[in-house]
């Protein structure tokens, strides 16, 4: 007894922070941080997806890419939005293209392979994402 509030109130401030920090909650749309990929090319990127070269839109619903209708995987609508890429790292450039390019080096339990796309791929894959912003309501 007695703890119990004061325990749900600490853990209302903490999460007020971490909104705060992020400035992700409350807005739908506030986009944080940078999206601008270095030397990612998002017409190439989304012609790498429609290929389907690596299987990206087997596993994924991805939005603008036909044949992507993916259920394995989470649907990759509102990438630029996101404060996290796969809940574990923070979404900037760096990180997308790391996980993009290499799951299994982040974290081998992850049920997402390495498909064995390259770096410049992954990078041009990362510069399309960060143009979806749509999220379904
Ligand atoms: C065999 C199925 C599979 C394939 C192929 C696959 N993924 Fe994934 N992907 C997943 C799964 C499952 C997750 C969730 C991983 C986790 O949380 O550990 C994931 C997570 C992601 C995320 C993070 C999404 C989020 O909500 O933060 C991105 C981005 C992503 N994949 C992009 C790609 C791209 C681009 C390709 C092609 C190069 C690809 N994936 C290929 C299954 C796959």
């Amino acid at each position: 007894m007695g703890r119990g509030p004061l325990r749900i109130a600490a853990t209302a401030v903490l999460g007020l922070s971490g909104c705060v920090a992020l400035a992700a909650c409350g807005d739908g749309n506030a986009v944080q941080g940078n999206r601008e990929v270095a030397g990612g090319e998002a017409a190439r990127g989304k012609a790498i997806l429609t290929a389907n070269t690596h299987g990206c839109g087997g596993c994924h619903t991805i939005p603008g890419i036909p044949n992507a209708h993916g259920t394995v995987g989470p649907p990759l609508h509102g990438m630029a939005l996101r404060g996290y890429v796969a809940g574990r790292l923070p979404n900037d450039p760096g990180n997308l293209v790391r996980w993009i390019s290499g799951p299994q080096e982040i974290d081998p339990r992850s049920a997402m392979p390495d498909t064995g796309i390259t770096t410049a791929e992954a990078a041009h894959v990362a510069a399309y994402l960060y143009t979806l912003r749509d999220i379904p309501k």
